[in-house]
């Protein structure tokens, strides 16, 4: 099998750097589990403070404080109202409603963004055969819609909405670092609204494991009696959240240069004939469709892979790039090229 050399198929497959790695070899560790850890202290610190809230806690990947939270959150026969494109819906093996007995309620939007009013329809009254409205889920960026930034405003207007029926609010901060890249509001103004959100280490900022889960005392209190019960608690994690505090020092600030190479790859791709973008580029999300070349998204990256070009696909003519830390601007060209190549002529590189 090919290696991969240029992979867009997530910012996932980022590997920790040179720099990272001696950070990570460096880490003063102690017992996680018994709140030991100095490094993981400090993270959490950090994480709490950057976010604006009062408390973090640490863990090993952002599923987990997406259920943890909707744990702590939910009570069996609750309902979650989340856009239909998100994460937690189509990526966590129906993990609110096997570990929380939550139901979600999807709201059918363009790009995972839904506004005021689609809330305030979806909330439910007060029936007894009706589900308790409880929890609003938002996703920042929305990775199924294209990357897609929630501004503020929106924000700031639906959460206006769920706080005035009483419902709890929790963001996916997956990408927010991204969201903070591109709009320029900052990470605690976009986590003002919430009752809890978090942020994922090992995509955008290239560390290989974990994710900081912020929110107020109480709710981190019982967050951490989660993390305990499903197994997350870890004993010297000092040396992943070292990559965390490393990460946030040196790859938060250039994320921007993932979204301009999205922007170059999005260039570069809508000059092929019958390629259409499905959504504008705003962060790090290149969404590609082919229908209209008439050839297979699955054939297409197969033929990548043989030339060691990673790319996602989404189904029959729609395909996925992510941009991060490993891939620079000659990749992108590379990538750009290698597609048009194949499209063009279709043969190139299968042999
Ligand atoms: C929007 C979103 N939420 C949650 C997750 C889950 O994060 P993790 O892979 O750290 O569990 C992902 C991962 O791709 C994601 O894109």
């Amino acid at each position: 099998m090919t290696m991969i050399r240029i992979d867009l198929r997530s910012d996932t497959k980022t590997r920790p750097t040179p720099g990272m790695r001696q950070a990570m070899a460096a880490a003063e560790v102690g017992d996680e589990q018994a709140d030991e850890d100095p490094s993981v202290n400090l993270l959490c610190e950090r994480v709490a403070k950057l976010l604006g809230k009062e408390a973090a806690l640490f863990l090993p990947s952002g599923t987990m404080c997406n259920q943890v939270a909707i744990l702590v959150h939910c009570r069996p026969g609750d309902e979650i109202i989340a856009a239909e494109a998100s994460h937690i819906i189509s990526s966590e093996s129906a993990g609110a409603g096997a570990l929380a007995g939550a139901q979600i309620r999807p709201l059918v939007t363009d790009r995972g963004i839904f506004t005021a009013e689609q809330l305030a329809n979806a909330i439910r009254s007060d029936k007894r055969n009706a589900p308790v409205s409880r929890l609003v889920h938002i996703e920042q960026t929305v990775n199924r819609g294209g990357g897609a930034v929630w501004p503020l405003e929106t924000i700031n207007e639906v959460a206006r909405v769920a706080r005035g029926a009483g419902l709890s609010l929790h963001m996916d901060g997956a990408r927010l670092l991204n969201a903070v890249a591109a709009s320029g509001t900052t990470a605690d103004q976009f986590g003002a609204s919430f009752d809890s959100l978090w942020l994922d280490l090992s995509k955008g900022l290239g560390c290989p494991v974990g994710a900081v889960l912020a929110g107020g005392k109480d709710f981190i209190a019982a967050a951490r009696r989660w993390k305990f019960r499903l197994g997350g608690a870890m004993r010297q994690a000092g040396i992943l959240a070292a990559a965390g505090l490393y990460a946030l020092d040196h790859h938060a600030g250039r994320l921007s240069e993932d979204h301009d190479n999205a922007c170059r790859l999005a260039g570069r791709l809508q000059q092929i004939e019958g390629v259409k973008l499905p959504y504008p580029v705003e962060t790090n999300l290149v969404f590609i469709d082919i229908a209209e070349t008439g050839r297979s998204a699955e054939r297409l990256s197969k033929a990548l892979a043989k030339q060691g070009i990673g790319i996602g696909v989404e189904d029959q003519a729609r395909l996925r790039a992510v941009t991060h830390l490993d891939v620079d601007a000659h990749g992108i060209d590379a990538a750009a090229d290698a597609i048009a190549r194949w499209l063009i002529h279709p043969r190139a590189g299968i042999s």
